[in-house]
């Protein structure tokens, strides 16, 4: 059944707007041969009985195992599983070359570290076209905190929850003359920050800091042994420009030495600065603890992109040194 009225591309385009989960599929033929596929047709269908499907190619080389075996495994896959879902998707000789499998119910492989897996029998086999769906009844199944991994229109992403109720920072209508809204990008970027930021104020005011004292410390403790005008450098990005007198309190409480024009950090400014990272690492861990790891993991890549984005060729601070 063909119909030469159809862009095939264009539908293939229009469907992968419906965003899915990925899955690995995977099933042990009865000589012992393990095949495994890369799948996002796959979907409920039944609670009680318990039922899922998903379909197969036609062309792939893993139907004729999936068409004998009794059992099959469907593992949802967690967002660090990107690289598996291409492995499976390649039509490799054996997709699980070095990879560590637990214990299932079944004869079908099982992988670790997924977002949900379910290990089922077939319950049906139907023809789909130039597919054929597999109906299953799910045996066993089991689930993690681990955030999943999205496909949406061809491309990878990641979920970020919406809330039920809309985020709003004031309940208030802005006067109609004044275009600064709390949906203002810099705003939004620069109370968040300055929010956090804060957190660690108490820490810095017990340690005798100053913000631009905090970053030569942050920066020295990445990279030491720095001139003034290379650690000026690296802190451009937080807008600080640091002279002698920070430099001097720094010295002065015993934090950092110069040496040949070069600053350097003693054990002292480096157990300060431990404190100061501890510190951001607790406030981070609450934050990432209330927004939950998906919604942070999205956060942090769309910041990282919008950083590379913006950014006005910065040295690198991590580079290795030459
Ligand atoms: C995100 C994604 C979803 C996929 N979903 C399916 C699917 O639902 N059914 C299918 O037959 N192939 C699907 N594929 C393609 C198969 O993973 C691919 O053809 C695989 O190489 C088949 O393996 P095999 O030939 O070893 O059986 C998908 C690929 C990707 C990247």
């Amino acid at each position: 059944m063909t119909n030469n009225n159809f862009d095939s591309k264009a539908f293939r385009t229009a469907l992968g707007t419906f965003t899915t989960g990925v899955t690995i599929i995977t099933a042990t033929a009865a000589d012992g041969t393990r095949v495994g596929i890369t799948a996002n047709s796959f979907n409920s269908v039944s609670l009680d009985p318990p039922l899922v499907l998903w379909s197969l190619a036609k062309t792939a080389n893993s139907l004729p195992v999936f068409s004998e075996s009794r059992h099959w495994n469907v593992h949802v896959l967690s967002v660090e599983q990107e690289p598996l879902s291409g492995r499976f998707a390649s039509r490799g000789d054996d997709k699980f070359a070095g990879l560590e499998l637990d214990e299932g119910m079944t004869e079908a492989p099982l992988l670790p570290d997924c977002t949900a897996r379910f290990q089922c029998r077939t319950a049906f086999m139907h023809d789909g076209g130039d597919h054929i769906i597999f109906i299953g009844e799910v045996l066993g199944f089991d689930q993690s905190d681990l955030p999943p991994l999205v496909f949406q229109s061809g491309q990878y992403a990641l979920t970020a929850r919406k809330p039920r109720e809309e985020v709003r920072l004031t309940q208030a209508e802005p006067p109609p003359e004044c275009s600064y809204t709390e949906d203002l990008l810099g705003y939004l970027l620069g109370r968040a920050h300055f929010q956090m930021v804060n957190r660690l104020q108490a820490l810095l005011d017990e340690q005798q800091l100053e913000q631009a004292q905090f970053f030569i410390l942050s920066v020295l403790c990445i990279r030491d042994g720095l001139t003034l005008a290379q650690i000026n450098e690296y802190i451009a990005y937080t807008g600080y420009t640091v002279d002698q007198d920070d430099m001097d309190v720094l010295i002065q409480c015993g934090h950092v030495v110069i040496e040949q024009g070069r600053y350097r950090m003693t054990a002292d400014g480096r157990d300060a600065s431990l404190h100061q990272i501890a510190q951001a690492k607790a406030i981070e861990e609450e934050i990432v603890e209330a927004l939950g790891p998906g919604d942070a993991m999205a956060l942090k890549l769309l910041l990282k992109r919008l950083i590379a984005r913006t950014d006005p060729g910065l040295p690198d601070l991590w580079a290795v040194s030459s």
